[in-house]
C-alpha cells in the first residue's frame, strides 16, 4: 500500500497543506525545527489515531485552533481509500471513506506504517516498556483481536490496581470482587501473551535473515519473551488463562500489600539473543543498533505477510545515525518495495546515490515545496 496524497489543517504548525506523494521514496529536507517530524507524525496519526511522540492530542492541535484534521487517500491493491481523523477537545472523530467509525479499533490497520526514528536505536537496549510498546504497537496494526484484547486488559488493569489500592489501604475488604477482576483480567492477558508468543517467533524468523545479511553470516538473532507468569510456552489461551488465575491466588496477599498488578503481560519483557547472549547485556553499541535495525526492517516482512501489503516506512533522523554499511542496506531492502518518507536535514553522498528516483520536499516552517533534484545547497 501507499499514501497518495495528504491533507494537514491545523495540525501542529502546518495550517493548511494539500501533497501528493512518489509511491516510492519521499525525501523531507528541511532544517531544525521546521515541521519535518510533524509531517510524519500526521501521516502515523492517520494510521494509528495516536501519536508517537505525545499521548496528549491537544498537542497536535495548531496553537490557538480548535481542531486538527487529517486527511489521506491510501492506494491497496483491491483499491483506494479514504481515511480522516478529526482531533478536537471533544475527542477524535475517524471516516473511512465517509463513514464515521464507532470505535478506534474499527479504523486502526486500514493505513499500516512502521515508524524508525533514533529512539528505536534504542530498541534493545531501553526498557523493557520501550519494548512492549513496540510490540503492542506492530501487532495492534495486524491484528484487530490483539488490540482488542489490549485495550480490554488496559481498561481492567486499570480497575484492579485502584481496586488493590482500596485493599491496601483498608478501604475496601471484599477479595471476592477482586478475584473477579483477576479472572477478566487474565482472560484478556492470556490472549495477549498467547499471540505475542506467536508473532514473535513469525518475526524471528525474519529478522534472523536480515540480520544475518548485514553481519554477514557472522550472527543470529533470536527472540526470547520473559514473562511474569510461570511455565507459558507451549500452551493453549485456557490453559494460559488458568495459569494467571492460579498465579494471580498465590500473589494475592503481595498484590494488596504493594497496592498494585505485578503479573500480566503489562510487566512482560523480549530478550534479544545474539549467538545465545543477550545483547543488551553483551552486545556492542553497534551490535544494538544493527539487531534494531534487523527487527525493524522484519516487521515489513511480517505485516507483508499478514495483511497482503506492504506497510509505509517512515525514517525519521534515523540514516544519518547509521554508517555506510547499514544505510545501504536499508535502502536496498526498501527500494522500490515499501513507500518511504525519510526526513534529513540533508543527505550523504552514498544515500544520494542509492535512492531511485525519489520525491523531494523542501520544509520549511510548516510550508511544503517540492524540488527537483539534491542539487540544492544547504546553507
Ligand atoms: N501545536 C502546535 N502548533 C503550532 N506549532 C507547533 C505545534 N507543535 C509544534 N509546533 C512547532 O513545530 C516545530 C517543530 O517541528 P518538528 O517537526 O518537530 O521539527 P523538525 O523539522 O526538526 O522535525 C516547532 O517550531 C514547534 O514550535
Ligand atoms: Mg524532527
Amino acid at each position: 500500500m501507499y499514501l497518495e496524497k495528504l491533507e494537514l489543517k491545523h495540525f501542529r504548525n502546518y495550517e493548511d497543506v494539500n501533497v501528493a506523494f512518489s509511491p516510492q521514496v519521499n525525501v523531507l529536507i528541511g532544517k531544525n525545527a521546521q515541521g519535518k517530524t510533524n509531517l510524519l507524525e500526521s501521516i502515523y496519526v492517520l494510521a494509528m489515531a495516536r501519536s508517537h511522540r505525545t499521548s496528549n492530542d491537544r498537542e497536535m492541535v495548531t496553537f490557538k485552533k480548535d481542531a486538527a484534521l487529517i486527511r489521506g487517500e491510501v492506494h491497496q491493491r483491491l483499491g483506494n481509500t479514504k481515511l480522516e481523523l478529526l482531533i478536537s477537545r471533544k475527542g477524535k472523530k475517524a471516516k473511512v471513506n465517509y463513514l464515521e467509525k464507532a470505535r478506534l479499533s474499527q479504523y486502526i490497520g486500514q493505513l499500516n506504517v512502521i515508524l524508525f526514528a533514533p529512539e528505536d536505536l534504542a530498541l534493545v537496549k531501553g526498557a523493557p516498556s520501550v519494548r512492549r510498546r513496540f510490540i503492542d504497537m506492530e501487532f495492534g496494526q495486524i491484528d484487530a483481536l490483539y488490540l482488542h484484547a489490549l485495550t480490554e486488559y488496559r481498561a481492567v488493569l486499570r480497575q484492579r490496581n485502584k481496586y488493590l489500592k482500596e485493599l491496601q489501604t483498608k478501604k475496601a475488604t471484599d477479595k471476592v470482587y477482586l478475584e473477579i477482576l483477576s479472572e477478566q483480567l487474565s482472560e484478556s492477558g492470556s490472549q495477549i501473551i498467547f499471540k505475542r508468543l506467536e508473532f514473535l517467533q513469525e518475526l524471528e524468523k525474519y529478522a534472523d535473515k536480515l540480520h544475518n545479511q548485514i553481519t554477514q553470516g557472522k550472527e543470529h538473532l533470536q527472540f526470547q519473551y520473559e514473562s511474569t507468569l510461570k511455565e507459558y510456552q507451549g500452551k493453549s489461551v485456557l490453559e494460559l488463562k488458568q495459569s494467571l488465575v492460579e498465579q494471580y491466588k498465590t500473589m494475592m496477599d503481595k498484590e494488596i500489600f504493594q497496592g498494585t498488578t505485578l503479573l500480566g503481560p503489562h510487566r512482560d519483557d523480549v530478550r534479544f539473543m545474539l549467538n545465545d547472549k543477550n545483547v543488551q547485556v553483551y552486545g556492542s553499541q553497534g551490535q544494538q543498533r544493527t539487531a534494531a535495525l534487523s527487527v525493524k526492517l522484519a516487521e515489513i516482512d511480517l505485516m507483508k505477510e499478514k495483511t497482503h501489503e506492504y506497510p509505509i516506512l517512515l525514517l525519521d533522523d534515523v540514516l544519518s545515525e547509521l554508517d555506510g554499511a547499514r544505510q545501504t542496506h536499508l535502502l536496498k531492502t526498501i527500494q522500490n518495495k515499501v513507500q518511504t518518507f525519510l526526513t534529513t536535514p540533508g543527505l550523504s553522498d552514498v544515500a544520494q546515490q542509492l535512492i531511485n528516483k525519489p520525491k523531494i520536499f523542501r520544509i520549511d516552517n510548516g510550508k511544503i515545496t517540492e524540488e527537483n533534484s539534491f542539487t540544492i545547497e544547504e546553507e
